[in-house]
């Protein structure tokens, strides 16, 4: 999820499954990362949580709705008593970032859900990992998590100009295999040769821009040896010209709807008073994954990773479609 809100828009629902907490220490890194630790007020453990994972904040937004925005988790998991996120400030955000620039300070309090992980580390006899930009927060968990298990990796940092690398001291603190690389210093870093030498076996984790991502993806190929897992804080771009009509049958009662080519499952679901749980409604925060029991999805979004959507599983209801005429859902 990182700590771009760039691809998140207003909810005007909250889940109860919310719980409060205090900001209790806010610092500025770089030129444009705030740096927020929460804690429960009155400083009971929180919730466990793994690399990866995210937290979902509750923001108010102009209209008297409610903004959810996604922060990857970049503390210590080994901390039970608080969390730090990091937040980017995009000049062209959707509010959360900017209304957390200007509102939230030591002392603040905040609804937050989670954490929630789409982006588990899984067991490998080596890892590797790139980050770009606000990337790192999800990767620096991660890298500390590998070193800590005395597993081999490797890690690169990238961004545009060293005013850019927020957590650069963190990441080289865990040893040599960390590597901090800007465009203005060095031009741009060749991702290939990093890739080129993995160890059989190793799994690669990546967060930041797309293009980053798109050129790690095209350097993978079912032959690869090394294993790729991405995650997007922007949607997917995808051709919606040949989009059709298709059915969708809820489980529970038997309900079946027609989705039109430019209405989403979810907003179909939701019109017809079914709830169901969502964020970003781009496909990239995980909220709205349903359970998939007849029928092959179209599969749209950027949290699933290639094997998963594979598996036809489960889908991301508010940007994947259907390849069949009919889907059946877990509702
Ligand atoms: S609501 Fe975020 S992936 Fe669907």
């Amino acid at each position: 999820m990182t700590g771009s809100d760039a691809a998140a828009p207003v909810l005007s629902e909250v889940d109860s499954d919310t719980f409060t907490l205090e900001v209790t220490a806010r610092r500025l890194v770089g030129c444009d990362i705030v740096v927020l630790e929460l804690a429960s007020p009155d400083g009971t453990a929180l919730p466990p949580w793994q690399p990866g994972a995210h937290l979902e904040v509750n923001l108010p937004a102009v209209d008297g709705d409610v903004m959810l925005r996604q922060y990857s988790l970049c503390g210590d998991p080994l901390q039970a008593d608080v969390y730090r996120i990091a937040v980017l400030a995009l000049a062209d955000g959707r509010g959360g970032s900017s209304y957390i620039l200007d509102n939230v300070h030591p002392g603040t309090t905040v609804r937050v859900r989670g954490p929630r992980n789409h982006f588990p580390l899984e067991d490998a006899p080596s890892y590797a990992f790139v980050a770009g930009g606000i990337g790192i927060t999800p990767i620096l968990a991660m890298a500390r998590a590998t070193a800590a298990a005395g597993k081999p990796w490797k890690a690169v940092y990238l961004a545009r100009d060293s005013q850019r690398l927020a957590f650069g001291d963190e990441l080289m603190a865990l040893g040599p295999d960390a590597t901090m690389w800007t465009d203005e210093e060095h031009g741009r870093f060749d991702l290939a040769g990093f890739v080129d030498d993995l160890p059989a076996g190793t799994h690669l984790y990546a967060c930041g821009p797309g293009p980053m991502l798109d050129a790690l993806e095209a350097l993978h190929s079912p032959d690869s040896t090394w294993q790729l897992h991405l995650e997007r804080f922007a949607a997917i771009t995808v051709d919606t010209s040949c989009d059709v009509p298709f059915e969708v049958v809820v489980k529970s009662s038997g309900t079946s709807l027609t989705v039109p080519p430019d209405c989403s499952i979810l907003s179909v679901l939701r019109k017809h008073g079914i709830q169901m749980e969502y964020s970003c409604s781009e496909g990239v925060c995980g909220t709205c994954e349903t359970d998939v029991l007849e029928g092959i999805p179209d599969h749209r979004d950027a949290v699933l990773s290639p094997e998963e959507q594979e598996a036809n599983e489960t889908m991301m209801v508010c940007v994947s479609r259907a390849r069949t005429p009919r889907l059946v859902l877990d509702i």
